[in-house]
């Protein structure tokens, strides 16, 4: 929690930054590793501390993990415990996705509720009522979960809302199921597609990755394979917003356009210039940004969650106002006060509603990161702000940017950290 970035603003930023790989794709990875019992070679992977919790699990089960630059190496052949320590789950939300392979290949996994509420009260109980589905029992005592089975049984499950982490979750349960497991209304994110190539790639028989009907049919087992994770579509959004509030210029590599096209629209109709390419992205702004009047968060192909704070920046930056409605967290909004402090002009309608009035420059002020990506919008607020700001709390952040500090000074920004 302790590092803080000083940051002086009202630098044009202007160059190229590399895009890491996901994420949000490569934690499920990661926890899908346990599943063939045999080598997984993982390309791409971001170095953040996220996936450092990820490989820290890994190894409390009894996996070797070896890594060379960004790939992974993790043999799942030695696993011995099936017990992830409270200490390791409360640290990262998606701990929770080594559930369904751990009772896939175990046939049972003890956890912990996840921690904090940092953006509403995200239950699981999706999750919990898809695994009993399919002949799972589940003991809660306190915070802890026992979930337990002879054998998993494949079966239909309609999802009431289509959530990222109950559709993982599911589709790594059910690749050693018996029969056929159909996941209805399930959600059509692009780290979905990935993590179901991955397990295409050890031979899981799996249809519809990426749509929002997807079957899965039980194998008897896996094999080892090689895998590259995507680009981080939300990394690749946070640079495009610093340039566009910025006035700058900047070329992204190593990213898929067509994962942030609702993104691209808005920047393009707020008068960002934008050339995609098959694996870049140029974007240029040199004229007033002006607001579109409304902005409401979907599941994708939607205007990602995880973008929502760092557009709430680019429409402070911007002329006109902006309504905007978080339809996925009930309460994601603990940037704005931030952004108050620094001269932004936010009235809150409700936990999930809000309007913004651009103004043209925002100012320095001292403010706190209370989540990862409401810490990288206080950054982009910063980098457009007249004078300096300092972020707290840069282990927010460091959950999910690399290197964010040598990219910024690299197309023209003063940001320092500072231990
Ligand atoms: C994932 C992403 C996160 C992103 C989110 C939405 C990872 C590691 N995290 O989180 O960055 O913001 O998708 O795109 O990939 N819900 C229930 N019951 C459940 C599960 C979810 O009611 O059992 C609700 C949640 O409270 C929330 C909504 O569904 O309101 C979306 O959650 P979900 O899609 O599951 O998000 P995560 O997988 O936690």
């Amino acid at each position: 929690m302790l590092g803080k970035y000083v940051i002086s603003g009202g630098k044009r930023l202007k160059g190229t930054v590399k895009i890491n790989g996901s994420k949000n794709a490569a934690l499920p990875i990661l926890a899908a590793t346990v599943l063939n019992g045999s080598v997984n070679v993982l390309e791409n992977c971001p170095q953040i501390s996220d996936t450092k919790t990820a490989v820290d699990i890994l190894r409390h089960l009894g996996c070797l993990v070896n890594k060379e630059n960004k790939t992974l190496i993790i043999n799942s052949a030695s696993m011995t415990k099936t017990e992830i320590p409270r200490e390791l789950v409360k640290k990262m939300r998606s701990s929770i996705i080594f559930m369904g392979p751990m009772l896939a290949r175990f046939k049972k996994v003890t956890l912990y509720y996840p921690g904090g509420c940092e953006l509403g009260k995200r239950p699981i109980d999706l999750h919990l009522s898809a695994f009993k589905k399919m002949g799972a029992q589940i003991e809660e005592i306190g915070d802890k979960i026992i979930c337990s089975c002879e054998k998993l049984n494949g079966c239909e499950v309609n999802l009431t809302f289509p959530s990222v982490g109950a559709t993982q979750n599911i589709i790594l349960a059910a690749v050693f199921a018996d029969g056929e497991t159909v996941i209805k209304n399930c959600a059509m994110e692009p780290e979905i597609a990935d993590l179901c190539d991955f397990l295409g790639k050890h031979g899981a028989v799996i249809e519809g990755g990426g749509t929002s009907r997807i079957k899965i049919t039980g194998v008897k087992k896996l094999t080892p394979s090689r895998h590259k994770i995507i680009p981080d579509r939300i990394e690749a959004g946070t640079y495009l917003i610093m340039a566009a509030v910025s006035g700058g210029k900047i070329t992204l590599e190593n990213v898929d356009f067509r994962h942030i096209s609702s993104l691209l629209d808005i920047l393009s109709e707020m008068g960002c210039e934008i050339q995609k390419n098959s694996h870049s992205i140029t974007l240029e702004m040199s004229k007033q940004l002006l607001n579109i009047p409304s902005i409401k968060t979907l599941p994708y192909p939607g205007i990602p969650t995880d973008m929502q704070p760092q557009l709430t920046v680019l429409c402070a930056a911007a002329k006109g106002v902006c309504e905007f409605e978080e339809t996925i967290f009930e309460n994601r909004t603990a940037h704005i006060p931030e952004l108050i402090k620094m001269g932004a002009d936010i009235k809150q309608k409700s936990d999930r509603e809000f309007i913004v009035r651009g103004r043209n420059s925002l100012k320095g002020a001292e403010v706190y990161a209370r989540d990862l990506r409401g810490g990288a919008a206080l950054i982009t607020a910063a980098l457009s702000a007249s004078g300096t700001t300092i972020v707290n709390n840069s282990s927010h952040i460091e959950r999910g940017y690399e290197n964010i500090v040598e990219n910024l000074l690299k197309i023209g920004a003063d940001i320092t950290l500072k231990i």
